[in-house]
């Protein structure tokens, strides 16, 4: 069995005191909650505030993005030693908006992914296809490039460090949520294709997040479905009660 695992995506919102304030009304709202992995993520200026709350409690802590070098000269970026030092349990990668506003590629993805692995922090890797790659029935070829291309390199022993979020990127931020039967469909072809990738037993154990309009009204049909381990969520991850919600669904 799975255990399910809820991050909260706060993308770029809430500041140092906003975000300790989030992060003391969450911790309280999912205590005692002890079947569910839980994390948010803050914008990288808010994690040591955060941190500070959430230490020794069971709400973890994800970076937004993390770049794959130690340190240098690489103009406003993060390294993993930092993320580590501040508190990440994890980071989020190859989010739809790093790769469509920021220019990421697959490849600079995967060298993130690696780079997270090799530095003890559990990446959450998305993947997801547009409106049009939906409707021109290219959903599975463009999910599986991403996920292959993001995991390339990744040893059989570290496979279960890895989260895959499958965020449909025409529903995300829109109110449209992907049903949860196609959003099963996805993620069972996604744990197929990590048995390709690793092997069958090590594609069991790697939880496949669902993200894209996630809400409390919704998650019940989502995380009933087999292949649906948890959720990747955004809006609804920026108010205490709803994200709670949600986690406390996924229970
Ligand atoms: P949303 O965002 O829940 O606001 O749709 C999800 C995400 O982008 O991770």
């Amino acid at each position: 069995m799975r255990r399910p695992f809820v991050a909260g995506n706060w993308k770029m919102n809430k500041g140092p005191k906003d975000a300790a304030a989030l992060a003391v009304e969450i911790v309280a709202a999912i205590k005692g909650v002890d079947t569910v992995d839980v994390a948010v993520a803050p914008v990288a200026i808010s994690l040591a505030a955060v941190n500070a709350i959430v230490a020794n409690t069971n709400l973890g802590m994800s970076a937004q993005n993390m770049f794959y070098e130690e340190n240098g000269a690489y103009t406003g970026e993060l390294s993993p030693l930092m993320l580590e030092e501040i508190g990440c349990t994890y980071t989020i990668l190859g989010h739809s908006e790093r790769r469509q506003i920021f220019g990421e590629d697959d490849e600079l993805i995967n060298r993130k992914a690696r780079a997270a692995i090799s530095h003890g922090i559990l990446p959450i890797v998305c993947c997801g296809e547009t409106l049009e790659e939906r409707e021109s029935g290219s959903t599975n070829d463009k999910v599986a490039f991403q996920v292959k291309a993001a995991l390339s390199g990744i040893r059989i022993e570290d496979a279960f460090k890895v989260t895959v979020a499958y965020e449909p990127i025409w529903a995300i931020g829109t109110g449209r949520t992907a049903s949860p039967e196609q959003a099963q469909e996805v993620h069972a072809m996604i744990r197929n294709l990590l048995g390709d990738i690793f092997t069958a037993e090590a594609a069991d154990k790697i939880r496949i997040q669902y993200g894209g309009s996630v809400k409390p009204a919704n998650i019940s049909d989502l995380i009933a479905k087999a292949d649906i381990d948890g959720a990747l969520v955004g809006g609804a991850s920026l108010k205490a009660e709803s994200f709670a919600a949600i986690v406390k669904a996924c229970s």
